[in-house]
Order: C-alpha cells, then structure tokens, then sequence
C-alpha cells in the first residue's frame, strides 16, 4: 500500500491527464463569450446576473434580483413580471425574424417538417386556445407524455403561455409510471399520441394512457395527437389534437405572470423511494438557461444550426431544446427517432443534412458511436461542426478525445457540462474560446455560479485532493422544491452541510493541480478498497483508454481481505479482434488499469459483456451490477431501459469467467 488514507478524506484523486486544447484564435475572436465575465460576475454577482436577465423581454422590471432570506427557498428577480412563451417565440417573430427557421425537425421514418417562428408562435397560439377552452389555466398542471414530435415542443410552450405547469413524462415510461406522477402533481389534462416510431415501426402510446388515467381521477382531458395512425381505443375524456387545436384561433395575446410563477415539475427518480417532483419556476429559470445557452454553446442565431440530441422527457430537453435555445432565437434540429435507425450513420447523416454546427449528446451516445466505429462517421461531411457539447455522465477521456477527432475534425472544442435536474441549467463547463480544454474534465463553475469540493467535514480540499461537490451560492434556475414535499426537499439537498448552507448534490469530484474540476460519479458508487476511497469514473476512464474497450462500468463488491474489490464489465469495441475477451487479453486490461492509475486500483475481476444495464436516459445502474458481482439475485429493474440486458450479462458470466 502506498498511502494511508488521510483525515475526513472523501475521494482519493488517482487518474491524472494532462492533455490541454487551447482555442485557436479565430475561435476566441469570434466567441460570444470573453474572459472577462468571469472578472464581472466576482465582482458583483447579482448585478452580474441582472445584466443576463436583460437577455429576457420582461413586461415588468423586477425590484429586487435575489431574495435569499428564507433559505434554501430562493426568490429571482423579485416583483418582475415576463411571459416565458413570448420571450421564446414572439418576440423574434417581432424583431423581424418571422420567417427564419426554429425547428428543422426530422421524423424517423424520413419525414421531416421546417417550422418557421412565425408558424412556431401560430402553432403555440392554437394550442394555448385550446388549453384555455378546456379551462386549463394559471398552475393546473398537465402532464405531457409524447414522443419526440413538434406538437410536444407546441404543448410545453402552450402550458407556459398560459401559466399552467407542465410535467413531461418520458415517452417510454410505463403506464404506472405515469399514473404515479399524475397523481402526484394531480395533472387535469394529458397530452399524449396514438403511438411513436422506435427502430423502425410504429409502437402504440395511448394504451399506456388509458390504463393510467383510469387509475388517476384528476385527469379531465386527454388531448390525442395522432403521429403513426394506429387504431386507439376512445374513451370520453378524449379529444383529437387536429380537430381541438386545428379549430382555434391562431391569435393569443400572452398574459405576463409573476418571475417566480412555476413553469414546470419534472420528475427524477431517486435511489430510492417514489420519484421526486422538481419544481423549477420562471424568471430565473429562463434566464440562466438564456444565458449559458449563448455563451456555452457560442450560439450565433443568424449562422449556426444547433442539435441536442436529448429527449424532452429529461431535463436537457426542457433546457437546451426548448427554453434556452427558443429564447436565443436558435434554428434547432429536432429528430425523433433512435440513433442507429435505419442505419448507424443516422445522426451524422443529419448532420450532413442540415449542416448542423453545434451538437450536444451524451457520453452513453459517444461510447456507443466508439463501439460502432469511427469509419462510420468518415463517410460524411462532418464539417459544419464547430462546437460539441457533452451531458449526462464523467466523459472518459478516451472517449473525448474520440469526439474530438472523429466527429469534431480535431478542432471543435468540447463543453463537458455538468448540471443536474435540480439545476435547471448549466453551472460548471468550459467557456468555448476563454477556456483551454481538457479531456474528461468540467473544468470551472460559469461566472456567476459557486461550486466547490470539500471533504466530510465541509471544508474546500487543496488542489489535487478530491470530496464532495457542493454548491455555495443560490442560482437563478436551482430547483425551488420537491412538489408536495418540502421536507424532503431540504433533507436531500441541504442537510448534509446544513452548517455551512451548502446544496450537496451527490456526485464526487476533485480538483486538478491547476484548480480544474473533475466530476467523480455519484458519491454513493465509490469503492472502498484497503481503506482507498476509489471512485468509479476514474477506474473506468482507465479502461476506456485501452485501445479494445469502448465503455466500462465498475463496482466495489464485498471483499475478505480488502472490504471491497473493484469488479468491471466491460464492453469491446468494434473491431478489437476475436483474441480481446480471452484470459490474455483481460489480464493484459487490468495491469493496464493498474499502470495507469496504481496497483490498488486494480480490478478484481474483469468480465466482457454485450451491453450494460442503463437507465432509460442513459446513466449506467451500478447498484444492478453490484448484485451481479455480489452473486445476488438482481434487484428492482423497474427503470432499465432495456431488462433483458441483466439476463444478457448474467448469461455470459456463466459461459466463461475472467478471474485469473
Ligand atoms: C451526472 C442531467 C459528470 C451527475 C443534466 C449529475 C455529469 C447527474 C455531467 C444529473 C457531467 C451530468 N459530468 N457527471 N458533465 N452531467 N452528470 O438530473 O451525476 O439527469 O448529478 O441531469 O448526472 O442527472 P440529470
């Protein structure tokens, strides 16, 4: 063993890369953001955050940025007033931009629709006629649960336009999913579709509908959009999409509400126990998703066309498909279908296709991609690309470094962006153009944003240390509770550091010797190994870097000697050769972990599987592969995107073992 573990030490910091991208600088001189922001926001944090609310259009001027007197319930831009739809359609259509293209969207089948803002603010308009002669109004809640088509884009804004809160619910979530949330927020109203395309046919939606509105009495309305023209059954609540929102006037005058007025409630799924319901409210919401958007993603409305790659039904969508980029007057691809339909070049296609400039997905996608291989992006023209953006996960640096080269032409800089549901935007990435990239890091929190890394007893660890990631300063778009339930909002997020009024938000990180952070996984996935507080990204990153892994998920299982010992499945990329799961070549794998990281970091037992168990957004479920590793019966498997991937792997372990 070469180091005790120290004092109140949280996560012990092993992996070190050193690679740096600095900006060129043509990219700098053109870049929307410059270091001096960082210089402003120190200097006076809420007048910095003032000038970004100007991004907005608001009706009333608020008398006050932040009320933080009645902690941790923040108040934004206290006693102004806006209209979060008009800010995101009208008034570019005002400005003269009516007929500038916002949403290029691209159904899977090959169908595709452009929609203009002016066409955009007469869509959004019909709709909010529609909610508003349904007598849905200031905070109902409707609850949206659609595939990835322009009607979901119209019913969110609709919801804004007229006050009521939306809660979206993952299109391919259960019908007792959705009748749990339902019921937890007691939607009035359900808009939803006949069915959706997935891989290439058209799967039914509206079954799992009816079976959770007939459990969920506060559901009045269901509004039926009808996409793959499937024969549904009809109850009475049901209505037609086309023949209630077709009918309405497509002229509606925006009311403005109040900058803490609830926008939405999205749910995310606790380790344990029933979903939580996010509350996220308007002014400063908006705002912060406005700001980062522009100078994150180096928007430029009039040139650049923008794709996020992420489903409306998780956060991401809410913030950087709908909020932040509409209120940046961004021209959007939206696409509706998976990645490899028909054919594993389908995201690059469009790319090609439309010329898409800024592209934001997610490790899970960049992994997979890997394992493809990268002669299937080399066959397009890729080179539009001038920003890539990553969510969701720790990139590994391998992986990175894969998007960089095979996607980005070995120029676009990469925003590593970490944020959570909870954070309804972007607090810690690189700034593109001020910021010298590294790979696999999120290097610093965006001006006007406070995070650190502290160790047990909440005290910031030197550089080079690693600990808890912590929030240290209310922020515009923060979660303003847990619908229902303040209690439990103030124990999940605030209790941890209640001395030191810290929002703690689960994930591990460390800092680098130049101060750049490093986000570790979630705290409750580190391994304890001799006493070494080993997290789960770095061991993985690690693996990711031999040339024949594509993705690798590790966990700690209960060792005799050692407490626990690191147990990793990996996954081999295309083309790594017949030889590359046998005994050889998995002994090779781990004393290659351990001359990267150390011995102590040396997997126990390495096992190649088909595919790892992810949920539905894509975040590897440790806690499944630790019952694997455990040799226990596998647990809860409830929010697996696909369930027959357990049986895959527990299949394959007993084929062949891999323990040497
Ligand atoms: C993880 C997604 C490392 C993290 C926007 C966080 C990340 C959780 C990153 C939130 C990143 C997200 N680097 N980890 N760039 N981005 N995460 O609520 O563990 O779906 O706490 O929001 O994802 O996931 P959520």
């Amino acid at each position: 063993m070469t180091q005790s573990p120290g004092q109140g030490k949280a996560l012990d910091n092993l992996l070190t890369e050193s690679r740096t991208f600095p900006p060129s600088d043509e990219f700098a001189a053109q870049a929307n953001a410059k270091p001096e922001l960082y210089e402003e926001a120190k200097a006076d944090r809420e007048a910095f955050w003032a000038k970004q609310a100007e991004r907005l259009h608001w009706d009333t001027k608020w008398d006050q940025v932040l009320d933080w007197s009645d902690a941790p319930f923040a108040k934004w831009f206290v006693g102004g007033k806006l209209n979060v739809a008009y800010n995101c359609v009208d008034r570019h259509v005002e400005s003269g931009h009516g007929d500038q293209v916002a949403i290029h969207w691209e159904g899977e089948p090959g169908d595709s629709r452009a929609i203009t803002y002016a066409e955009l603010q007469r869509e959004v308009s019909k709709a909010a006629n529609a909610l508003t002669s349904l007598g849905i109004g200031a905070e109902d809640r409707v609850a949206i649960y659609m595939p990835m088509v322009p009607e979901a884009i119209f019913a969110m804004l609709a919801c804004a336009r007229v006050g009521a809160m939306h809660s979206v619910v993952f299109g391919g979530f259960s019908a007792e999913a959705l009748r749990t949330r339902i019921e937890d927020s007691s939607c009035r109203l359900v808009i939803t579709t006949d069915g959706q395309y997935r891989r290439g046919n058209p799967a039914p939606l509206k079954p799992a509908v009816d079976e959770a509105v007939a459990g969920a009495p506060s559901v009045e309305k269901v509004i039926v959009v009808k996409r793959t023209d499937t024969e549904v059954a009809w109850t009475d609540k049901d209505v037609w999409w086309h023949e209630l929102v077709d009918s309405q006037s497509d002229q509606h005058t925006p009311e403005a509400f109040d900058s803490e007025h609830p926008l939405f409630i999205l749910y995310t799924s606790g380790t344990t126990g029933k979903p939580k319901g996010i509350l996220h409210t308007s002014g400063g919401y908006l705002t912060q998703t406005s700001y980062t958007h522009h100078h994150v993603f180096d928007l430029k409305p009039d040139t650049d066309v923008y794709w996020c790659t992420a489903d409306i039904g998780w956060v991401t969508g809410h913030s950087y498909i709908v909020y932040g980029p509409l209120s940046n007057r961004v021209t959007q691809v939206v696409y509706e279908g998976t990645p490899n339909t028909p054919h594993e070049g389908r995201h690059w296609e469009i790319i090609q296709k439309y010329g898409v400039s800024i592209y934001y997905t997610a490790p899970t996608l960049i992994r997979t991609f890997m394992k493809w291989g990268a002669d299937i992006p080399a066959k397009y023209d890729l080179s539009s690309l001038r920003v890539l953006g990553s969510v969701g996960e720790p990139i590994n640096p391998e992986a990175w470094i894969w998007y960089r080269e095979n996607i980005g032409g070995g120029k676009a800089p990469i925003v590593d962006t970490w944020w959570q549901t909870e954070t309804g935007a972007i607090m810690i990435s690189p700034l593109p153009g001020v910021v010298a990239t590294k790979p696999g890091s999120a290097q610093r929190p965006l001006p006007g944003i406070g995070a650190k890394v502290v160790n047990d007893e909440g005290v910031e660890v030197e550089h080079g240390g690693g600990g808890y990631l912590v929030l240290d300063e209310p922020w515009p778009s923060m979660l303003r509770g847990i619908w229902g339930d303040e209690e439990r909002y103030k124990d999940t997020y605030w209790s941890r550091f209640a001395d030191q009024g810290y929002y703690f938000a689960g994930d591990g990180a460390k800092y680098d010797s130049d101060g750049d952070l490093w986000l570790l996984g979630r705290v409750d996935d580190v391994m304890n190994v001799s006493g070494h507080r080993i997290s789960t990204t770095e061991v993985e990153s690690a693996l990711v870097s031999h040339p024949t892994v594509a993705e690798a998920a590790v966990v700690g299982a209960s060792d005799a000697t050692t407490g626990q010992g690191i147990v990793a499945f990996v996954i081999l990329r295309g083309g790594a050769g017949d030889d590359a799961g046998g005994a050889e070549a998995i002994k090779a794998l781990r004393d290659h972990v351990a001359k990267e990281i150390g011995p102590i970091a040396k997997p126990r037992q390495i096992m190649v599987v088909p595919e790892l168990p992810k949920t539905r957004s894509g975040k590897i479920m440790r806690r499944l592969l630790r019952d694997v590793a455990e040799n226990r019966a596998v647990g809860d498997v409830t929010t697996l995107a696909d369930s027959s991937v357990m049986d895959l792997i527990s299949a394959g372990l007993q084929s062949g073992k891999s323990e040497d």
